[in-house]
């Protein structure tokens, strides 16, 4: 965006926007705009032409030659399981990916809720234990806390971040409660400095999850080296990805020596059954998988954050499109995900749905994520009616739990949302974040014909 756009204040855009100006101002200062005046006809969901046709989005997952080779190269070796080799690929990824993130040491997993699970246990955190987490957020961060029989405690939402509001989670603080997870949505960073304000203040460990935010990073530092310790997936949608796979980072020696005897069925490095402890190692083909993609892992993450510097640049200027907010000490995000919220009283009140639908007949697919936060999933009604959690609980903390699962907030962000699966297409090129724009800003511009959809 050039120093021309800057100049046009939100107050003046939406002043021509309303007058049904917009078309020339953009052609005249909006230079970012691109081609959207041009463009800017008939909807393609009434009939007219798209603004993006013919073209396709970079693929995700990623692989090139390197990433065969590494997997061929693995299979030829017949060393397949990590405990064969010191040198396999699993330990090799272990030592790349804590030095890729600034951290002491790493353990692989078998997925990322794998990797929560794996330190839910090593802190010790069990039956009648409590940890607040988000209910805007993948099933695995709470399986991994239920999988330890301890209760997740569900915080609301910040409505701009999608994030831990840090003030309910403070409230939601009890005399059970153990530790906080909070979990950097969309790869941006949670307000870490309350969190981490909060935990110290009330003695509380903080597992990271991580998942979504490969190399964000906050004041200075990675995500997932903030808290106690931090958890990674490498499923196939996020930005380093083998399929399934996980990792914990840390650097507390002896902590991380835990993460590996749990993640081992128990089984420390000195070759004794220690704890209990499930099987959740990676596997040397996924590891193959991921140092085979390892050279350009850094150029990748640069480009997302240059392409969706542009995008909010420009998205930020649309009345009713609100850009995820990000916290002060943000310096980068993985971009898993670009994130806006969709504020329907701009588009003359017509429903996210046939926004949504008007920009995909443009060519761009914007996507409303997660249905509803899991405060609103069957889950809860099963393990409140299980014996193992009335055992665990009383009576009363059970009643109380149940009456305030409502987080009003997440609804709203659910409600909202309209974002990009980013991991490829925000690979793209300049042309293809100025179709994301102008498909964007041309339905605006339409908004009094979608009454017609
Ligand atoms: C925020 C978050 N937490 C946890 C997970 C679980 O990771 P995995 O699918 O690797 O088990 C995911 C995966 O989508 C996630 O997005």
């Amino acid at each position: 965006m050039d120093g021309t756009n800057k100049n046009l204040t939100r107050r003046q855009f939406i002043a021509a926007a309303s007058a049904g100006s917009l078309a020339g101002i953009a052609s005249k200062s909006i230079p970012a705009y691109g081609n959207v005046t041009k463009k800017a006809g008939k909807l393609a969901i009434l009939g007219g032409e798209p603004v993006r046709k013919n073209r396709s989005w970079p693929r995700w997952p990623y692989w090139d030659p390197k990433v065969v080779d590494s997997v061929v190269e693995t299979t030829k070796s017949r060393i397949w399981c990590r405990i064969q080799s010191k040198s396999g690929t699993v330990p090799t990824l272990e030592k790349k990916f804590a030095e890729l993130i600034g951290a002491k040491f790493c353990v692989a997993t078998g997925s990322g809720t794998q990797a929560l699970h794996t330190c839910v246990e090593a802190l010790g955190i069990g039956p009648g234990d409590e940890v607040i987490t988000s209910p805007y957020t993948d099933p695995g961060t709470i399986a991994s806390i239920l999988s330890a029989r301890a209760l997740p405690v569900l915080a609301d939402l910040d409505t701009e971040s999608y994030q831990l509001d840090p003030d309910d989670v403070e409230r939601r603080i009890t005399e059970s409660t153990r530790a906080i997870m909070p979990v950097h949505m969309m790869g941006q960073p949670c307000d870490m400095g309350r969190i981490m304000a909060i935990a110290k203040k009330h003695n509380l460990k903080v597992i990271e999850d991580t998942a979504q935010a490969h190399l964000s990073e906050y004041r200075g530092r990675k995500l997932g080296t903030i808290g106690d310790l931090g958890c990674f997936s490498f499923q196939s949608s996020k930005t380093i990805a083998c399929g399934e796979g996980g990792a914990v980072v840390g650097n507390d020696e002896e902590l991380m020596d835990k993460c590996y005897t749990v993640h081992n069925h128990g089984t420390s490095r000195r070759g004794r059954t220690e704890v209990a402890g499930p099987k959740y190692r990676m596997n040397e083909f996924e590891a193959a998988v991921l140092l085979g993609q390892w050279s350009g892992i850094l150029e990748r993450f640069n480009r997302r954050n240059q392409n969706a510097a542009y995008l909010t640049s420009a998205l930020k200027d649309i009345p009713g499109i609100r850009p995820q907010k990000l916290y002060e000490g943000t310096a980068s995000g993985s971009y898993y995900l670009y994130a806006t919220s969709y504020l329907k009283e701009h588009f003359n009140d017509i429903e996210r749905g046939t926004f949504l639908k008007a920009v995909a007949a443009e060519g761009v697919s914007l996507s409303p994520y997660i249905a509803q936060g899991l405060h609103r999933e069957p889950w809860i009604d099963h393990i409140l009616s299980r014996p193992v959690y009335k055992k665990m609980f009383s009576e009363k903390r059970l009643r109380q739990y149940r009456e305030e699962i409502d987080c009003p907030n997440c609804d709203r962000v659910c409600r909202e949302m309209a974002m990009i699966w980013a991991s490829g297409p925000l690979l793209g090129s300049k042309r293809d974040m100025d179709d994301i724009i102008n498909a964007i800003a041309k339905v605006y511009e339409n908004r009094d014909k979608l009454s017609r959809v």
